[in-house]
């Protein structure tokens, strides 16, 4: 799905698939979960999230915002120029999401409580990874929060009876295979963090249902 030869209706079509899978996978509870523990006290959110997709985890955030009262300042950032269009056409424009294009680097100036992101983090190389650990360390007020897969035999074998089942996009049935396989392990994390210097800092690992790793920061 990275490949920027891609035609926009099938990224489009990818993106859709994989916003389906999240779904059923419940990938944002980790999210939100993390975020009502961040948000205790507090009435005003500015998130936010890096690598948006479809924005599918933006549209859960403001949803859950709006049910609490949250007034909430949602920014997403991609750096695949297909994705704002998507992301846009897919949601209410009253939810009031802020889509950018570019690297996340570029908007870390702009000062968030919550930098999130999901299915991000596999995809970096070990320097980038933890450049952007460093990152959400130095520019989030409140905390940050990696969502990510768990590198396991049983989510390998389990992935494509779910996308059979859902019949997904060919593009998501290779993709979340090499996604996993790519992922990590809690101690892999623990070494990632140490590899970044914030082996000080009280980072939690969490491993959530079904198949997903957290790594969270909150201050
Ligand atoms: C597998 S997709 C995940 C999309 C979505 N978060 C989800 O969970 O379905 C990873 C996304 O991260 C984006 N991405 C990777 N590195 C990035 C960076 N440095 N800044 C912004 N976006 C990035 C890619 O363009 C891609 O759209």
């Amino acid at each position: 799905m990275d490949d920027p030869g891609l035609d926009p209706a099938t990224y489009a079509a990818v993106l859709k698939d994989l916003a389906r899978v999240n779904r059923w996978t419940f990938a944002a509870r980790p999210t939100l979960s993390f975020l009502a523990r961040a948000m205790r006290g507090r009435t005003k959110l500015r998130l936010l999230d890096v690598g948006f997709g479809q924005g599918d985890m933006l549209r859960a955030v403001a949803r859950w915002a709006r049910k609490r009262g949250i007034e909430a300042h949602l920014v997403g950032v991609d750096l695949n120029p297909m994705s704002e269009a998507i992301a846009r056409a897919a949601t209410d424009p009253a939810l009031g999401i802020d889509y950018r294009t570019g690297d996340y680097a570029d908007l870390l100036g702009d000062g968030y409580d919550v930098i999130i992101s999901s299915l991000v983090a596999h995809h970096m190389s070990e320097p980038q990874l933890a450049a952007f650990l460093r990152a959400m360390e130095q520019h989030s007020r409140v905390g940050w929060l990696v969502n990510d897969l768990h590198r396991h035999r049983l989510a390998y074998a389990l992935f494509p009876v779910l996308t059979t089942m859902l019949r997904a996009h060919p593009i998501v049935r290779h993709d979340g295979l090499v996604s996993i396989a790519r992922s990590f392990r809690p101690a892999e994390w623990r070494a990632k963090l140490d590899t970044a210097g914030l082996s000080c800092s009280p980072v939690r690992i969490v491993r959530t249902f079904p198949f997903r790793l957290c790594v969270e920061r909150l201050r």
